[in-house]
């Protein structure tokens, strides 16, 4: 069975991280139902949820997948860029502890998970504001005995790689180009979002299912159209947050 660590989240929200997107009005009321219905959904699909507490002095810890990376082999523990999300990473940590071998980043290493696309034996991480060469190097080197190596992409115009790229399955990428450099991604088939719709390429898979975020829905008729089981959910006051589908849950086997 599927296990996602996920976190609620309050009032906080409103005083969250921004870095592309102009600050708007969040309903908070609205976003704790949003994360309800998005927790149901992961719980009908057959996903263990485990909900850490609530840390109302850190306003971004719902996303908490950008405090670390599972892996089937092992996780490691991030040094998330923004200084004001570190304090979310010792409650993953002490979760993760019971389900994987942990590996950490230090200082000066930089590091949010949504800048992480596991693909194969491959691990793309985005180059960004968040995510820094010594980042990089220490990832390479936790993941170097696991059998897996990284690759960096240019990432331009967004938050995250996640915003502009996710992996479908182990062989297909769902991508918004404008944001991401993927030259040096070779054999991933690419799938590209509708060019109005940049945030329909943070899909998140659990078992044969794509959630889609609901705000874009023709990114949903297309994967449909491709084949792939779709669902949507509404994640739109988390995207205010610029947050997204994948941002509120470590998933892992
Ligand atoms: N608001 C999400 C982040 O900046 O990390």
């Amino acid at each position: 069975m599927p296990t996602a660590i996920t976190r609620p989240t309050g009032e906080e929200l409103l005083r969250c991280e921004l870095t592309h997107v102009a600050r708007e009005p969040i309903d908070v009321a609205r976003a704790m139902e949003q994360h309800a219905a998005y927790l149901d959904v992961l719980r009908k699909l057959g996903v263990d949820v485990i909900e850490l507490e609530r840390l109302p002095g850190h306003p971004d810890a719902v996303f908490v997948e950008d405090t670390a990376l599972v892996l089937d082999e092992g996780a490691v523990i991030l040094r998330p860029g923004a200084a004001s999300r570190r304090g979310e990473t010792a409650s993953v940590a002490a979760e993760l502890a019971k389900h994987r071998e942990l590996f950490h980043l230090s200082e000066p290493a930089t590091m949010d998970g949504g800048d992480l696309v596991a693909i194969g034996d491959v691990v793309l991480v985005g180059q960004t504001s968040r995510t820094n060469h010594a980042g990089l190097k220490a990832l390479a080197h936790a993941l170097l005995p696991l059998g897996m190596r990284v690759k960096a992409a240019g990432v331009r115009g967004c938050l995250h790689l996640k915003s502009a790229c996710t992996a479908i399955d182990a062989e297909t990428l769902v991508v918004h180009r404008p944001w991401v450099d993927l030259r040096r991604v070779e054999g991933a088939r690419l799938i590209d979002v509708p060019a109005e719709e940049p945030a329909g390429a943070n899909v998140l898979s659990v078992g044969d299912t794509v959630l889609v975020a609901a705000h874009t829905p023709r990114t949903a008729e297309l994967l449909d159209g491709l084949g792939y089981r779709v669902r949507t959910v509404d994640v739109s006051e988390f995207a205010k947050a610029e947050g997204a589908l994948t941002c509120k849950s470590l998933l892992f086997r």
